[in-house]
């Protein structure tokens, strides 16, 4: 794998779900790849955000990047907006892109809900965007939670039908990377449906920031079943919320799920309760202080994203040029 891309979208307080899919794994494959990790502003701004937010929230998971373990050295870390060849790329993804593929997408459905009239244009070109986002570089693996596979196939779709339609051999077909024990960790309220930022319920998540007091209320009243815990990841069939409670211990603990059943086979969910409590406090604790020390140096922070965007764009100015001349557009030579 040459080169890793992932994007995280600055629109609220980062969740569990956001560090065990993705964060987690962007910091492990930080060692043997070269690896840009980007801030998506003009992905967050596809559902409408408040101009006083947008900067600090961009900063806040930067700092969260940084907080899990990135080396912002070693890895480039950037916010998209502030290398504009990703709007242009996209432009020529909107060409390519076509509409019956974007009519499948299901998270613009979810998103758009009832009154699909009514959405962005932005919300329903996001996935060409995203698309943009990973070949603006020719990256080739791109680490997400599970939620994100079909933009990943999107993505390739993308790529391929560029290859074809202009007869090269120019992108590569971007891998999806969905790694580790909690690629979809679920609502602490509803094992069915997914931990998200944009869930109305703070009890729903957990969220990178919250304090010991916090995670211990959240994880007391997260939903459980009548039964014990199964010896067996098998017996969780049927189980959502004993599954997920279960994987996030996986996944927290750097275990499998079999690991996981074999310690707890018979236990009461009040007793794993506590231990998984101690887990998440003992993993996120340091990460949410680093992230409160961060917020108080926003220099440090902005600088971190204005070095990753110049080191973005060297790379992207290229790719983005020969892409022009494949297409046929003409260009000043200077
Ligand atoms: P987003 O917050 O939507 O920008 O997501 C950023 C990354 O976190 C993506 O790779 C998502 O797949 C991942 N992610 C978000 N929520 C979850 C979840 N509940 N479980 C697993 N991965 C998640
Ligand atoms: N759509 C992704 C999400 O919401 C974020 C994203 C934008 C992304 N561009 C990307 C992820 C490129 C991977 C690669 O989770």
């Amino acid at each position: 794998m040459s080169r890793i891309f992932s994007g995280i979208q600055p629109t609220g307080d980062l969740q569990l779900g956001n560090y065990l899919g993705a964060l987690k794994n962007w910091v492990m494959l930080q060692h043997d790849h070269d690896c840009i990790y980007c801030v998506v502003d003009l992905h967050a701004i596809t559902m409408w955000q408040d101009p006083k937010l947008l900067a600090p929230n961009t900063r806040e998971v930067t700092a969260g990047l940084i907080a899990s373990g990135l080396d912002p050295d070693k890895n480039i870390i950037f916010n998209q907006s502030q290398v504009p060849q990703h709007a242009e790329l996209a432009w020529i993804f909107n060409c390519v892109s076509r509409l019956g593929w974007l009519n499948r997408m299901t998270q613009f459905k979810d998103k758009a809900g009832k009154d699909r009239e009514n959405a962005s244009v932005g919300l329903y070109a996001y996935p060409n965007l995203m698309a943009s986002d990973i070949l603006l570089y020719k990256a080739n693996g791109v680490p997400v939670g599970e939620d994100q596979k079909q933009h990943l196939e999107l993505s390739r779709d993308i790529a391929q039908k560029f290859n074809n339609d202009y007869g090269v051999d120019f992108f590569p077909l971007p891998e999806p990377l969905i790694l580790g024990e909690a690629t979809r960790v679920m609502s602490l309220r509803d094992g069915t449906k997914k931990m998200s930022k944009s869930d109305p319920s703070e009890a729903s998540r957990i969220n990178m920031t919250d304090g010991p007091d916090s995670i211990a209320k959240k994880i007391r009243k997260a939903k459980t079943d009548p039964e014990d815990l199964p010896g067996d990841p098998k017996d969780l069939a049927g189980r959502p919320e004993a599954a997920n409670l279960i994987g996030i211990y996986a996944a927290l603990s750097d275990q499998s799920l079999a690991d996981v059943c074999t310690q707890f086979d018979g236990a009461q969910f009040s007793a794993f309760k506590v231990d998984l409590t101690e887990l998440a406090v003992s993993v996120l604790g340091p990460i949410g202080k680093e992230m409160a020390r961060m917020m108080r140096d926003p220099v440090y922070l902005d600088g971190v994203l204005s070095t990753g965007s110049e080191r973005a764009r060297a790379i992207a100015v290229p790719i983005l040029g020969d892409v022009y001349d494949i297409v046929g557009l003409l260009q000043s030579q200077s």
